[in-house]
């Protein structure tokens, strides 16, 4: 029972449409189309068939008072003042042919209501013989009665028997129809934009991109989430803006002792320990200057328009002259909205360790509908799999043990991924063709 449940829960997430709007229009236009089916139905079905058979009596009321008269009074002259009186009161043209008997059935329609509601009140009141034919394209009806020697023949109008412009009330029904979607439509459309504009907004943020005239608008819900958005967005920018002045500060204040203690070791003179020290001194310096950098950088960049294809074979050229075998190849739609600067260093941060670590840099681009997907693949030695999430610590080095002097900071990742994520993107690290690492940086577009 619960399988069942679950298996129609999930088709009938599958058929309905996804839209928050789409989703709206059904809730409103379903009963409305169920409601007006059901008058529609129940009017048809009683009224329509009443009416038609109230009609249908009359005019077979008269036809029977007719051929009664006709059988009654048989002169020239009686038959004519009867002809004259059906024509002026009843609205029926007869005529009468002498001598003539009557035609074979004709085919019954089927799901003629006023076939069978016609026939059905003549045959009840008539007791003579009588053949009908209510098919005919015309908007008569006749009818013929076998008298004792010949056959009146009665045309009545159609409409006098039928009730035949009940389609005006369909039109009126789906016309008023329309007229109420037309206006939900245009309801609708006002209450979903502010949602749109919120989910917009929402978006922008997590890709890094600026927002620029959103405010808080709709109904009362829409506005306070959209209000909470802002001050989330508010506060998130604050924490950034405040990670990057500590940071600055601290690596500031710290560098100016460095100096310090440099000059102190410039006194000390020369031996094999104070050496050591100077160079440890020298990588502190050097580490904090790139963190210095960092923070430096971080301060929001606006977001321009990019060829990538053409940054991409930038960065291949650069690499070329430091005189590595390097490709870059492209797929898809090159321009995009990033911070320039930051993309930048994220993919030479990615480029730089694979020149240091490999000879080969296969730099391959591609961008799809929604995401844009960079990848650097170099054939050195790689990453062990269990160490690729540390590689994105700041400071960490793995190849700190393999050679002392190959001197990066251990920044080049986490800046790499600063940048991705500040995107809204991420960067992942896996194994390359060429035997080396293969770093994958993908963003949303
Ligand atoms: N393509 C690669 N192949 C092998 N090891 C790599 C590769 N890229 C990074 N690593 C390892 O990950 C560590 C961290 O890399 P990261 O770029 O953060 O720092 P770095 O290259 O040492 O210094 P920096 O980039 O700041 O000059 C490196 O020390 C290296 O051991
Ligand atoms: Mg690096």
């Amino acid at each position: 029972m619960r399988q069942q449940n679950d298996r129609f829960g999930s088709w009938f997430n599958r058929v309905m449409p996804k839209g928050l709007y789409a989703r709206s229009l059904i809730i409103i236009v379903t009963p409305m189309v169920l409601l007006q089916s059901v008058l529609a139905f129940v009017f048809m079905e009683r009224h329509y068939n009443a009416v038609t058979r109230r009609l249908s009596a009359a005019v077979s009321q008269d036809i029977t008072a007719i051929t009664d008269l006709a059988s009654a009074f048989t002169t020239d002259d009686d038959l004519d003042r009867i002809r004259q009186i059906a024509q002026e009161r009843m609205g029926l043209s007869i005529e009468f042919l002498p001598g003539e008997r009557l035609p074979p059935p004709g085919p019954k329609p089927f799901f003629s209501i006023l076939d069978s509601s016609f026939t059905g009140e003549l045959g009840k009141r008539m007791r003579r013989p009588f053949w009908t034919d209510t098919v005919g394209n015309s908007n008569l009806i006749e009818v013929r009665v076998q008298l004792d020697n010949s056959v009146l023949r009665i045309f009545a109008r159609r409409s006098q028997a039928y009730l035949s412009n009940s389609h005006i009330f369909l039109v009126w029904m789906v016309g008023t129809s329309l007229v109420l979607l037309a206006v939900a439509i245009l309801f609708l459309r006002n209450q979903i934009k502010p949602i749109e504009a919120l989910a917009d907004a929402a978006e922008a943020f997590g890709k890094g991109r600026d927002v620029v005239g959103f405010r808080p608008r709709g109904a009362r819900e829409v506005r306070g989430a959209a209000r909470a958005f802002i001050e989330m967005r508010r506060r998130i920018e604050r924490q950034i803006e405040q990670r990057t002045i500590m940071l600055a500060g601290v690596s500031h204040d710290m560098r100016t002792i460095l100096t310090r203690f440099k000059l102190e070791l410039a006194f000390l003179g020369d031996g094999a320990e104070v050496e050591m020290l100077r160079k440890d001194v020298d990588e502190l310096q050097s580490m904090l200057e790139a963190y210095l950098a960092f923070a430096r950088d971080d301060t929001g960049e606006p977001p321009v328009q990019v060829d990538i294809a053409r940054m991409l074979d930038d960065i291949r050229l650069n690499a070329e002259r430091q005189g590595a075998a390097a490709t870059a190849t492209f797929r898809g739609n090159p321009v995009v909205t990033i911070r320039a600067d930051a993309y930048r260093r994220c993919i030479t941060n990615l480029v730089a360790n694979a020149l240091r670590h490999g000879k080969r840099v296969e730099i391959t681009g591609a961008r799809d509908a929604r995401w844009l997907l960079v990848t650097v693949d170099d054939d050195g030695p790689g990453i062990p799999l269990d160490r690729r999430d540390d590689v994105f610590r700041p400071f960490l080095r793995l190849d700190a043990a393999r050679n002392q002097d190959a001197g990066g900071s251990g920044l080049g990742l986490t800046i790499a991924r600063d940048a991705a994520r500040a995107h809204g993107g991420d960067i992942s690290l896996g194994d390359s063709p060429l035997g080396g690492l293969r770093a994958s940086v993908r963003i949303p577009v």
